[in-house]
């Protein structure tokens, strides 16, 4: 499940409905999917073949179109990243920006885990949701934000898009960034 830590205080927030509630007031989408409904090898398996990969899409399938259906989704990928990505260190810093987006960032994790970096409210400032296997998580567009991997340095996840354009990051500067 889903934990946050809010970057001024340390507090975290732990516990499903905690995290759905705090993420909710902050309008960001939280959901689950069941992991285990993927054959246990691909649910600790980083680098995947073509075939693999479509046979996560179709395992999801449903909890896709239904999320698609709901949100207005009308395309999806599945990316995976390890240490056996070609230039992840490069590819991370280049993540660890904050941006936003002309459309929500989308993501489903199926392995793995990850944490999105969010920019809330000004009574909370930075906060980090701390993502594994079955979270789901939309930050809606314009909201600053920025991904990176936790110290196992590997993720499955499925991004869904309204248009592939939607999804270019715009850098946003901001004085009262919180490094961590
Ligand atoms: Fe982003």
């Amino acid at each position: 499940m889903a934990e946050i830590r809010i970057r001024n205080t340390n507090e975290r927030i732990q516990g499903e409905d905690n995290v759905r509630n705090f993420l909710e007031k902050q309008e960001v989408l939280y959901e689950h999917w069941n992991p285990g409904k993927l054959p246990a090898e691909l649910q600790e398996k980083f680098i995947l073949s073509d075939e693999e990969k479509s046979q996560i899409l179709s395992t999801f399938d449903a909890e896709i179109r239904d999320l698609a259906a709901r949100r207005g989704y009308r395309t999806w990928d599945l990316i995976a990243l390890s240490d056996a990505t070609p230039n992840l260190d490069e590819l991370l810093k280049k993540f660890e920006q904050v941006h936003t987006h002309t459309e929500d960032e989308v993501r489903a994790i199926t392995a793995g885990k990850g944490i999105f970096i969010i920019k809330g409210t000004d009574d909370v400032g930075y906060f980090d949701v701390e993502l594994e296997a079955g979270d789901v998580i939309s930050v809606p567009e314009h909201k600053p934000h920025f991904f990176t991997l936790m110290e196992n340095r590997q993720i499955v996840a499925v991004r869904l898009f309204i248009e592939t354009e939607g999804w270019i990051a715009h850098p946003f500067a901001d004085p009262t960034f919180q490094q961590a």
